[in-house]
């Protein structure tokens, strides 16, 4: 298949890109660079041993998204493109709010009027909210999340849902209105790297993230860590959850877009995790294992908004997609500690 990624040139699009090709599928990258450096894509291509088209675009324009699909060709479309930090959302909810529901409708709008009904779209647990219990189920109501990226998800989620319904309900004349087959992933917490260490996750300014901010202490970016809380009713005190390999995540988008076409339901919720629970002490072990010394933590106060506990019950993708995620969590810290102790400052700037 012709595949546009979105946000192919972020942390998890880049990951999944390389993945679609190595099954055979074309690429095409749209991205605007407002999160990711312009030398992952010479990185990319690398790996891949082939050139990959990106397009430079803000899919917020709509007419410039429209112009991206009338020459593109495309069979189907993985939408990663998004703002995603969970605290900068809280203090910058209209700027998440246009940029990832507008960005959306100009997607879905062009998919429409070009005729391209394949769609994987980028979720989060997080849409599951504070109150699910663990672990968390696909057909679980959710209804909201606790914060305004996440709230961008479960809307998301909403208008995917409600575009693919009145398709199927549709007794229209209009010749491009796809049949709709869309499935929503919703990844737990995806960390690691390619196995070349080449390319890897790069957040701007301090990581609000785990395991980049501890690989950021490992190769002396930062002082400490600090652990959220201790006082958690968990084994140790300390928060669990279901971090994922991103070569596991990558490998699930591919499965999720290959059933597509035997997919029954217009829309189908998946989630991606391992189904295991690992605790802040657990993977701050695990990844002193991998650098090969301790590393220094301190424990602080609970970070608000934050839950004991979650994880995923992947069972559903595991039956529907065929996939499972094969990484253990040493593998996770060992592929993170060799790009990162390769790249201590992520990617270069030019
Ligand atoms: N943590 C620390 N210190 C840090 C950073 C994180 O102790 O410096 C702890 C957190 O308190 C939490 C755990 O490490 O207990 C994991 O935190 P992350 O920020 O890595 O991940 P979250 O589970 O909070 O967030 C993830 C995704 C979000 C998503 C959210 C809810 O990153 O995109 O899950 O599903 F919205």
């Amino acid at each position: 298949m012709r595949v546009l990624v979105t946000g192919g040139n972020g942390y998890i699009g880049s990951h999944t890109s390389l993945a679609l090709i190595e099954a055979g599928h074309d690429v095409v990258i749209a991205d605007s660079f407002i999160n990711s450096k312009r030398t992952v894509l010479p990185r990319l291509e690398a790996i891949a041993g082939r050139s990959i088209p990106l397009h430079d675009i803000d899919l917020t324009d709509a007419a410039a998204t429209d112009r991206l699909f009338a020459d593109g060709n495309f069979d189907a479309v993985i939408h990663f493109a998004g703002l995603k930090a969970v605290g900068e959302s809280v203090q910058k909810p209209i700027e998440y709010y246009r940029n990832n529901i507008d960005s959306t409708l100009s997607v879905v709008e062009a998919m429409k009027k070009h005729g391209v009904g394949k769609f994987v779209f980028s979720s989060s647990a997080t849409v599951y909210g504070e109150k699910a219990p663990v672990p968390y189920r696909e057909d679980f109501e959710y209804l909201q999340s606790s914060n305004p990226y996440g709230q961008t998800k479960v809307m998301i989620e909403r208008i995917l849902t409600d575009t693919a319904a009145a398709a199927s309900a549709a007794t229209t004349d209009d010749e491009t209105t796809p049949e709709w087959r869309i499935a929503l992933l919703r990844y737990f917490n995806p960390v690691g790297s390619h196995p070349s260490g080449t390319i890897g996750e790069d957040p701007q300014g301090i990581p609000n993230n785990l395991m980049p901010y501890l690989s950021q202490v490992a190769v002396g970016r930062r002082d400490h860590l600090t652990i959220f809380g201790n006082d958690y009713p968990t084994p140790d005190g300390t928060c669990q959850r279901d971090y994922i390999h991103v070569m596991d995540l990558a490998a699930g988008h591919v499965a999720a877009l290959n059933h597509l076409d035997k997919q029954t339901d217009p829309v189908r919720a998946y989630n991606l995790g391992t189904g295991n629970g690992t605790s802040v002490l657990e993977l701050v072990a695990a990844f002193s294992q991998a650098v090969g010394h301790d590393l220094p933590y301190q424990f602080g106060a609970r970070r608000a908004g934050d839950i004991a506990a979650n994880w995923a019950d992947p069972t559903r993708a595991n039956t529907e997609l065929g996939w499972q995620a094969t990484h253990t969590i040493e593998q996770m810290c060992e592929d993170t500690w060799r790009w990162q102790s390769a790249n201590p400052t992520g990617f270069p700037d030019a």
